[in-house]
């Protein structure tokens, strides 16, 4: 019998993504334009709880969950002169929690929520001596003891699996959860302004920095990222303040 591979570098892990993924791709309906039955279903949170149900704990056949930091999360960590210890922390959308726990490693007081319990029940189990405080929330309605509560906040790859209409309504929400003089890390993929996209996801084009400042964050320092190695496409890595802070 072959031994199923854990190992994201493995040809065995990645077929059994690529299976995976064809399955979720049909079940989509944003890419698809399955019509909708039941109630209508915008943040598309039936096809998040199906990804995580459907995976029955095989990390493969979730498409996003590298089970490692994203490597331009990791690199901003190690790059803060002053550290992250100590600061109130909230990762947003986080999956299995590796991003989470890069965070917290760092000495970060991490609060890491995701709109579907299963993953926020995966990551506990992943990481059962962890320090961050998992939660199962929807980012769209979000507690109210939260706002204005963080230092840092941070998103990777949530925004872009958002349809454009959501946007304006997700940088509000984001930016309310910001204390004054607390920063947002944005990392996304990016694309230009006109290209044609086929998402979801949808890489975010230059324009989302001016929806930014329409609700209420400024921008702080924005890189973008060719594609190398370690990331293999174009990425935004984005760091915004409030607006209303000195
Ligand atoms: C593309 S995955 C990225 C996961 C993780 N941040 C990572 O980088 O591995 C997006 C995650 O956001 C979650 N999500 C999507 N919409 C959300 C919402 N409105 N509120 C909270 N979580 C949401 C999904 O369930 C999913 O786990």
């Amino acid at each position: 019998m072959n031994k199923v591979s854990f190992d994201p570098a493995s040809p065995e892990f990645a077929a059994r993504r690529a299976e995976a993924r064809k399955a979720l791709d049909a079940l989509d309906p944003a890419k698809n334009q399955i019509p909708q039955t039941g109630p209508a279903d915008p943040l598309r949170r039936e096809w998040f709880e199906a990804v995580y149900a459907l995976a029955s704990d095989d990390p493969a056949r979730v498409p996003w969950a590298n089970l490692a930091p994203h490597p331009l999360l990791k690199a901003w960590v190690g790059a803060q002169a002053r550290g992250i210890s100590g600061l109130r922390t909230l990762d947003v959308g986080c999956g299995l929690g590796d991003n989470a726990e890069c965070l917290a490693a760092a000495g970060a007081r991490v609060v890491a929520f995701d709109f579907v319990a299963q993953a926020v029940d995966w990551a506990q189990r992943r990481f059962p001596n962890s320090n961050v405080d998992y939660r199962a929330g929807d980012l769209f309605a979000l507690p109210d003891a939260w706002r204005g509560g963080f230092d840092l906040v941070h998103e990777c790859y949530t925004l872009q699996a958002l349809s454009k209409d959501l946007l304006p309504a997700a940088l509000g929400a984001l930016a309310s959860l910001l204390a004054p003089g607390g920063k947002l890390l944005v990392i996304s993929r990016a694309r230009d302004e006109d290209s044609e996209v086929e998402g979801p996801p949808w890489p975010l084009p230059p324009s989302i920095f001016e929806e930014a400042k329409r609700q209420g964050l400024k921008p702080l320092a924005i890189e973008d990222i060719t594609a190398t190695a370690d990331v293999g496409r174009r990425h935004w890595r984005a760091l915004l303040g409030r607006a209303d802070a000195a």
